[in-house]
């Protein structure tokens, strides 16, 4: 009953079909990677299909044990992002830094789903909604296309990174890398290999700061006012594009003029531009691969 009121909740948030299997490539060439997360005695797998053609990356994740509802030990709901560095064999989740962010949307500027362009693109649970845990432990497959989420380029790639799961007071209790056999992190039967990626090779070192306080400008379906946006306490980030908007972009830095606190200002801030380049990879045809941990 909790298994499944959980999983009904969570298929009102998401935005595409629900599936237990791979969504179908129509003939189109799709890019996969996975995550297996765990820690806590969690374990969560991700999957994830991208397209070449600017079609969403497709999502799916199943929960086979771990994300209580009420466990004495640590509470949900539970968050999930993507994190920009990857954790490593022995699953340090402190190593994971933070949210995947190439826009600097920050911690600062809470997400909501009506307005996912002005999300951080790896606050998947911002986006699509947290883990509220069940009695069993286990959450039942489920997925959803988000349009913001990339495999290229390399500033905006899920590609050797990693997923952290949340408690309620953001301790990181479970995490794994995201592998592919496209950036080498994975082998062709899909075992880690532990090696760096081949593609994303730029990290920082250290999680960014965010500003001091906390805004939440996207209430609901409406986009805030004008006399909102002026007043928050820092720039609002640049909007990301969507994928169908266009399938790669670059990142660059323009100083705009912004407004901060009711004041018009300067300030240099990412921004994505279209790019023409051509997806950095070839997509393949689906396989089924067994998990490794
Ligand atoms: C989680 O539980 C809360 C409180 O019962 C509920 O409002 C919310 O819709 C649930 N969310 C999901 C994703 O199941
Ligand atoms: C968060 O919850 C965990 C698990 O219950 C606990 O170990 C930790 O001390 C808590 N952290 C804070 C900051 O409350
Ligand atoms: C995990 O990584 C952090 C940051 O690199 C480090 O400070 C910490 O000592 C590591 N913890 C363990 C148990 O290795
Ligand atoms: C805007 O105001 C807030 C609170 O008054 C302050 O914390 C913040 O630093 C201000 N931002 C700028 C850029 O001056």
């Amino acid at each position: 009953m909790h298994a499944f009121s959980a999983f009904a909740a969570l298929s009102a948030l998401a935005v595409a079909t629900f599936t237990n299997a791979a969504p179908a490539s129509n003939g189109r060439e799709r890019l996969y990677a996975r995550s297996y997360a765990t820690g806590n005695g969690i374990d969560a797998r991700f999957e994830f299909w991208g397209r070449t053609d600017g079609t969403g990356t497709f999502v799916k994740i199943e929960v086979l044990k771990g994300l209580f509802k009420d466990s004495p030990h640590y509470q949900g709901p539970y968050g999930y992002h993507v994190h920009t560095n990857p954790v490593g064999e022995e699953r340090n989740c402190t190593k994971a830094l933070a949210h995947l962010d190439p826009l600097a949307v920050t911690e600062s500027l809470i997400c909501d789903p009506a307005f996912p362009q002005y999300c951080q693109e790896g606050d998947l649970s911002g986006k699509h909604g947290k883990f509220n845990g069940t009695t069993s432990g286990a959450i039942e497959t489920f997925g959803y296309s988000d349009d913001y989420l990339r495999f290229f380029p390399e500033d905006f790639s899920i590609l050797g990174r990693s997923i952290v799961i949340h408690a309620a007071n953001k301790t990181r209790l479970a995490c794994g890398d995201i592998i592919s056999t496209i950036d080498g992190t994975a082998s062709g039967s899909f075992k880690p290999t532990h090696k760096p990626s081949k593609f994303v090779k730029h990290y920082p070192t250290v999680a960014p700061t965010n500003p001091p306080q906390v805004v939440t400008p996207f209430v609901g379906e409406t986009f805030p006012s004008d006399d909102t946006l002026h007043n928050l306490p820092f720039p609002l980030a640049n909007p990301a594009l969507s994928l169908q908007e266009a399938l790669n972009v670059e990142l660059t830095e323009k100083t705009q003029t912004v407004w901060v606190n009711g004041s018009k200002t300067q300030a240099k801030l990412p921004v994505e531009k279209k790019s023409s380049a051509k997806p950095p990879f070839r997509g393949f045809t689906d396989k089924s691969w067994t998990w490794y941990a």
